[in-house]
């Protein structure tokens, strides 16, 4: 294992200087600190933080690890997270999966050797692996976004089911018979949530016969492909259900490159508001739900288990969804109603 030494010696400085720069604690210029760098990259050198959270015990490190980075509800979560940890002192790692468990594994076992003092967790699917090792090795964790079955960590989620469900009964209510909920894969729980929730409605008006559900991934491309099987359908949908903000923009894309009306010939609305800054013209009518909330509140019962001031049985914070009537949906039935 190379140490500090074998970089300075390959770099031509003092331990001392490869330190600074390593630690980015003080003046090293542009020449040195190039060389340094260069000396770790081609030894492989990794600082020993170990030993360095050994004396200390705590990192004051947090780690949140994301399942799409580049969604606008997950940067939102992360907003709310990195706020939460920054008052209580401490700072946040981000990671993200890809939706893949591989990554999510391969990433919660680098935490871990890193010593974060605790863990916030979007699961990739069960997220069991995940949640074992955290526990294994007593580093406190919090699922945030989406359920996890049979395991002992506190949850802090969105009522994807209620707010599937008052959507779907407003789109009902307001003469849409024929939906078609575009979601995301099976075994994600946000997809299975989102989906019993449309079905329930259905159900509930005697219209199960007309639930049609395509199951594809929580992407722009998904989107668009879902669209396209749904309006071949025969007979069409009337409507389309976006499980999320990725299938909306997806979906939206395609319904405009085949001349299709929106409402006029079809609605369409979705999961998710977008971030008004992305937005020009907000049109779409949306379940919107609290993701500055949940990466707060997340953070702080986190922060709260790690510091003593929480303890016992593990808990399940879940959040109401909001729904926002918007142009996309066309005339909608206007009883005020919040997600049951
Ligand atoms: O756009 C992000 C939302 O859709 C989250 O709830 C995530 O779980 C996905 O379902």
């Amino acid at each position: 294992m190379p140490t500090i030494q074998d970089v300075a010696r390959r770099a031509g400085v003092a331990p001392i200087t490869a330190s600074r720069v390593i630690n980015n604690n003080g003046y090293a210029s542009q020449d040195v600190r190039q060389r340094v760098l260069r000396a770790v990259e081609e030894l492989g050198y990794v600082p020993n933080t170990l030993a360095r959270s050994l004396r200390s015990r705590r990192t004051n490190t947090l780690a949140l690890i994301l399942t799409d980075i580049t969604n606008p509800f997950f940067t939102t979560v992360a907003r709310g997270v990195e706020d939460a940890a920054s008052d209580a002192g401490y700072t946040v790692i981000f990671c993200n999966t890809d939706e893949n468990e591989d990554e999510e594994q391969k990433y919660l076992n680098l935490l871990l050797q890193k010593r974060v003092d605790g863990i916030l967790l979007v699961p990739a699917r069960s997220g069991h692996g995940a949640i074992q090792s955290a526990l294994a090795q007593g580093v406190p964790l919090v699922v945030i976004d989406r359920r996890v079955a049979n395991e002992p960590v506190d949850v802090v989620r969105c009522d994807s089911e209620g707010g599937a469900y008052a959507l779907t009964r407003r789109l009902i209510r307001s003469g849409y018979q024929r939906i078609a909920l575009l979601n995301g894969p099976k075994g994600v729980s946000t997809a299975e949530d989102r989906a019993a929730g449309y079905l329930r409605a259905l159900a509930e008006a005697g219209l199960q016969e007309h639930a049609l559900v395509f199951y594809g991934h929580f992407t722009q491309a998904s989107g668009a492909e879902m669209t396209t099987r749904a309006l071949l359908h025969q007979p069409p949908p009337q409507a389309l259900f976006a499980a999320n903000n990725f299938i909306a923009i997806g979906a939206l894309q395609k319904i405009r490159e085949l001349d299709v009306r929106i409402p006029e010939d079809l609605a369409l609305v979705g999961f998710d508001d977008l971030p008004p800054a992305l937005v020009t013209f907000p049109f779409l009518t949306v379940v919107a739900q609290p993701a500055y909330e949940m990466g707060q509140r997340a953070a702080r019962m986190l922060i709260d288990r790690l510091e003593g001031r929480l303890s016992g049985e593990c808990r399940e914070i879940i959040l109401p969804a909001e729904i926002i009537i918007r142009q996309s949906s066309g005339p909608i039935h206007l009883e005020e109603e919040t997600t049951p």
